[in-house]
């Protein structure tokens, strides 16, 4: 009978069974699926699992600080977290193509990873949040999450005298089944029914090239959005929405005052699949509000826009 507390109690039961009194390493990203996990294996095993947690500096307003607080702090997870902004941003400088960019944010993941993995000694396991439709479209490494896949899968990444064996609890579920499960485990609402957010993260909404400073505005005006969204009921009615830094200046009057400064476009869509999606009607109203506040309390933003482009031919993401 498909309920999540008897999923819950076979996926733990299982773990128990694969991984005995051996140890697993999991990242930890934040996202739904890596922390459904995560809590299923804390259940199963307790502090056999370790998890590492890597700030790349890509990521949204306080979510470093939030995911460590619900995991370490509140369910007593081990959690390993790596601060490696300056890493990212280092190798990220001067790189303004999309594809490249993904390479970078990508490539110094795993040997964060692998380096976090290699002063591991004893662990045998490495579990993923690899979810049903990951496993049907493995073979499109469009998302990160392939891309480690991949990575570990051919376990070249990885130093060499590690051989992991792979626990993959929700590989036979459906992202809603992971949700439902997610709550059952105790997993805050809020969590659990995020939106998406990419594995690069906010390093494929700032256009073109990636600075701290873009970064720290983008941060503000897409947290000034998505507490409207919330507080307007219309998160819950779009599937993805965010803001994306744009790097060319617009004028504009504060007081007596000109300003030259940066613009945002903000985006919403309505999808199912993410394979095609329709812009997301906002009520005017809820979009003067939020351009109101972003051009108020950001100095570094003059303009915001609003993104009118369905999928296809426009993406979901601007880059
Ligand atoms: P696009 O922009 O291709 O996005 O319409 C479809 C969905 O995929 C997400 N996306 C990514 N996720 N790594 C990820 O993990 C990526 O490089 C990536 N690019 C796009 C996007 O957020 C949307 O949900």
């Amino acid at each position: 009978l498909w309920t999540p507390a008897n999923i819950a109690q076979d996926a733990i039961e299982r773990m128990q069974a694969q991984v005995g009194d051996r140890k697993v390493l999991l990242a930890l990203s934040g996202g739904v699926d890596s922390s459904v996990v995560a809590a299923l294996l804390h259940k199963a095993i307790g502090s056999q699992l370790t998890c590492v947690f890597v700030d790349n500096g890509l990521l949204r307003l306080n979510e470093g600080d939030q995911v460590m607080k619900m995991f370490a702090d509140n369910m007593g997870v081990k959690v390993i977290r790596v601060d490696a902004e300056d890493l990212f941003l280092g190798k990220l400088a001067g790189e303004a193509d999309p594809e490249v960019k993904r390479k970078i944010i990508g490539n110094t993941f795993i040997d964060i990873f692998d380096d976090e993995a290699g002063k591991l000694t004893d662990v045998d396991f490495l579990a993923q949040g690899t979810i049903y439709p990951d496993v049907i479209e493995s073979a499109a490494s469009k998302t990160g999450k392939a891309h480690v896949i991949k990575s570990h899968h051919n376990v070249g990444g990885l130093p060499e005298d590690m051989q992991f064996e792979l626990v993959e609890p929700l590989r036979e579920l459906f992202k809603d089944e992971v949700r439902k499960l997610g709550l059952e485990l105790g997993l805050p609402y809020d969590m659990v029914y995020r939106h998406p957010f990419p594995g690069p993260g906010l390093g494929v909404r700032i256009l073109g090239e990636v600075k701290k400073d873009y970064a720290d505005i983008l941060r503000r005006a897409d947290a000034i959005f998505i507490e409207e969204l919330r507080r307007s009921g219309w998160y819950d009615k779009t599937s993805q929405a965010f803001a994306v830094f744009l790097p060319v200046k617009s004028v504009g009057v504060v007081g007596d005052g000109r300003r030259y400064e940066y613009v945002v476009a903000l985006r919403a869509v309505e999808t199912i699949d993410f394979m095609t999606a329709r812009w997301a009607h906002l009520p005017y109203e809820l979009l003067e509000t939020v351009s109101g506040r972003i051009i108020n309390e950001i100095e570094h933003i003059s303009r915001v826009t609003y993104d009118v482009s369905s999928k296809p031919p426009a993406t979901i993401e601007w880059e």
